[in-house]
């Protein structure tokens, strides 16, 4: 999950650092900001909704001389973004702050506990447990208190906590980035590397479990009760290249993320055995689940594609009829709505003019509305009766990749959830094979190096076709989206079973036709298709389930590791992403930026 922490102890006043660092943070998380420094017997807090700048503006005429301090920039998770629900969090007495980036899964029991010994919460977050936790359990030794309330915490977390009368950060971490930088005579905590390169290249890189504490001189880290030294590593990178992780661009960071953006997605919404739970997100429409009737998936672009995976899997789990739409037609047509239907919008900005129209209007019409959205506090994420969403975290480069996987997931998420509501299916084997996408997605992505041999070959060609059946076809289309909008080469994608019905006359000798072949009901028929292309020339390029005999006849496949049909179309789409990104590579392209388009398309 996204957000950026930060945190500083030195000589030098803390809080222009502060700002100086979560700046570069800001590409994690923008919707709101916040810093915490230690003051003699206080702890000094602004924070606020907005952008950090906005923040740093208001404070010009502080002359805060504290040299301690932790800051945040926020991507809203629990609670839409506003003042209060801004980091950091203190507890009741105000002598304990802290930031978070992660989710705590089990907040809400810890809340109801916390509340019950008197603890008093000022905003609608999963963090604020934190500092309520922390002050429990504080008797005199911070850090003590720190491994207590740990223990007590499901989910993720980076943490980084000042106490009063303490010249010492405190931190922890489990499943979400953090960092120690060494300075002389200062040190800095840090979600991620380019937070600090400005002032040391000198970096540790915490561990899961760790905890510990840094101070002007020193830093300790322990696992459990014993003290253990981790290896420094000296950063090569520039300040760009750090910004994007190391790489390149932000589109390969995207693509090399969805591991964890799916392990983030479904976090805390389905079990180990495979049960999935969304009744608390999926509460305002709790009395209407039993008369759902017909489903309308509505979405633009890379958004849209998600939605078909989304549709065969709901139509084909749920038994009753899913339409999809693209958002621009949907609002356009005369559609005939009854009681009972429901519409889901898909949306990583939340922001889609197109998107948002169809939502306002049948809103209006009286539809149960779903949002499936990545930005927090988005307009569809506010208007939607309910909004499941895809904790993919911000995504930079134009072309999305990771918000893609993730709305799949969550369409999966919510087939499995309404089957076992509406249908009584025991869904435990599926939720648990479910459970397996993020170990394969991280097989898929070790083999980046395969997609970019296969780029090295085909970046000279000028058309490509892309066919599939069924969900395929869906990953077809978004793998052709890919590559023409960043590579500026002209791809189409095609069902496989329409070739004859025209496409057919674009194929010629040596074009080269991707032929998604996942699906294993479906393969016979796709391969009586592939014949077609073959027969005419086609160079066929096969995105296949690993041990496909169908791999020895072709010179050129990517292979997936195996699952049932449902669940492909996340493994299947990135290489082909990464195909996308390959070729346009070699070809120079503006590859974050492509020309014409914009992240965010609020007009019509
Ligand atoms: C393509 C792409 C677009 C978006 C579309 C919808 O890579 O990013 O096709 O998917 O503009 O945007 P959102 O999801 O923000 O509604």
């Amino acid at each position: 999950m996204s957000c950026g922490i930060v945190a500083y102890v030195g000589a030098r006043k803390a809080l222009p650092i502060i700002f100086d660092t979560l700046k570069r943070l800001e590409y994690r998380g923008y919707d709101s900001a916040g810093v915490a420094l230690l003051e003699d017997k206080r702890i000094f807090l602004a924070k606020q909704k907005g952008k950090i700048k906005d923040l740093e503006d208001g404070l010009k005429s502080e002359n805060i001389l504290s040299g301690i301090g932790i800051g945040h920039t926020r991507w809203a998770t629990h609670g839409r973004p506003s003042d209060f629900n801004a980091h950091p969090h203190l507890d009741c007495s105000g002598k304990i702050a802290v930031v978070h980036n992660g989710i705590i899964e089990n907040y809400n029991e810890l809340r109801e506990e916390l509340r019950s010994r008197g603890h008093n919460f000022r905003s609608e977050t999963d963090t604020e447990v934190i500092p309520h936790l922390l002050e429990e359990f504080y008797q005199g030794d911070p850090l003590q208190a720190l491994q207590k309330a740990i223990s007590r915490l499901r989910g993720s977390y980076a943490i980084a906590a000042i106490f009063t009368g303490w010249d010492k950060v405190f931190f922890a971490r489990k499943d979400s980035p953090l960092i120690i930088g060494i300075g002389e005579g200062e040190n800095f905590l840090a979600s991620d590397i380019p937070a600090v390169l400005p002032y040391t290249k000198r970096v540790i890189v915490l561990e899961d479990g760790d905890t510990g504490f840094v101070s002007s001189a020193e830093y300790a880290i322990f696992q459990g009760d014993r003290k253990i030294e981790r290896k420094i590593m000296e950063v090569p990178w520039d300040q760009q290249a750090a910004e994007r992780g190391g790489f390149e661009h932000f589109m390969i960071k995207e693509i090399l993320e969805q591991e964890q953006s799916i392990r983030d997605t479904l976090r805390g919404r389905i079990k180990e055995d495979g049960v999935v739970e969304l009744s608390e997100e999926l509460a305002p429409l709790a009395d209407k689940i039993s008369q759902l009737g017909r489903i309308f998936i509505v979405a633009c672009g890379t958004a849209f594609y998600a939605g078909m995976a989304g549709k065969y899997f709901l139509e084909s789990l749920l038994d009753i009829p899913v339409e999809i739409d693209i958002a621009s037609e949907f609002r356009y047509r005369a559609v005939p709505v009854r009681e009972g239907d429901w519409l889901i919008l898909v949306s990583q900005s939340g922001e889609t003019a197109d998107t948002l129209a169809a939502l306002r209007d049948m809103k209006k019409r009286g539809l149960s509305t779903v949002g499936i959205v990545n930005a927090v506090g988005s307009s569809i994420a506010r208007e939607a009766d309910v909004t499941l969403y895809t904790r993919a975290g911000p995504e930079i480069c134009v072309a999305s990749t990771k918000a893609y996987t993730a709305q799949v997931t969550v369409f999966y998420l919510l087939g499995l959830y309404l089957a076992k509501l509406l249908k009584g299916m025991d869904i435990r084997p599926l939720g648990k094979e479910l459970l397996t996408i993020p170990q394969k997605v991280a097989q898929v992505l070790a083999k980046r190096e395969e997609v970019e041999r296969m780029a090295e070959e085909l970046y000279k060609e000028r058309d490509f076709f892309f066919i599939g059946r069924g969900m395929d076809w869906g990953v077809a289309l978004e793998g052709a989206l890919k590559l023409k909008e960043i590579s500026y080469l002209r791809a189409e994608a095609f069902a496989a079973g329409e070739l004859k019905h025209g496409p057919l006359a674009l194929i010629y000798e040596g074009v080269p036709v991707i032929a998604v072949v996942t699906q294993e009901a479906l393969r016979d028929k796709t391969i009586s298709n592939i014949e077609e292309v073959w027969a005419r020339g086609a160079r066929v390029i096969g995105i296949l389930r690993e041990g496909d005999p169908l791999e020895k006849e072709l010179a050129l496949s990517f292979t997936i590791p195996n699952t049932i049909d449902y669940f492909t179309s996340p493994l299947a789409v990135i290489p082909l992403q990464m195909l996308a990104y390959y070729i346009s590579r070699k070809l120079g392209r503006e590859i974050d930026q492509p020309r014409n388009l914009a992240k965010s398309v609020t007009v019509e």
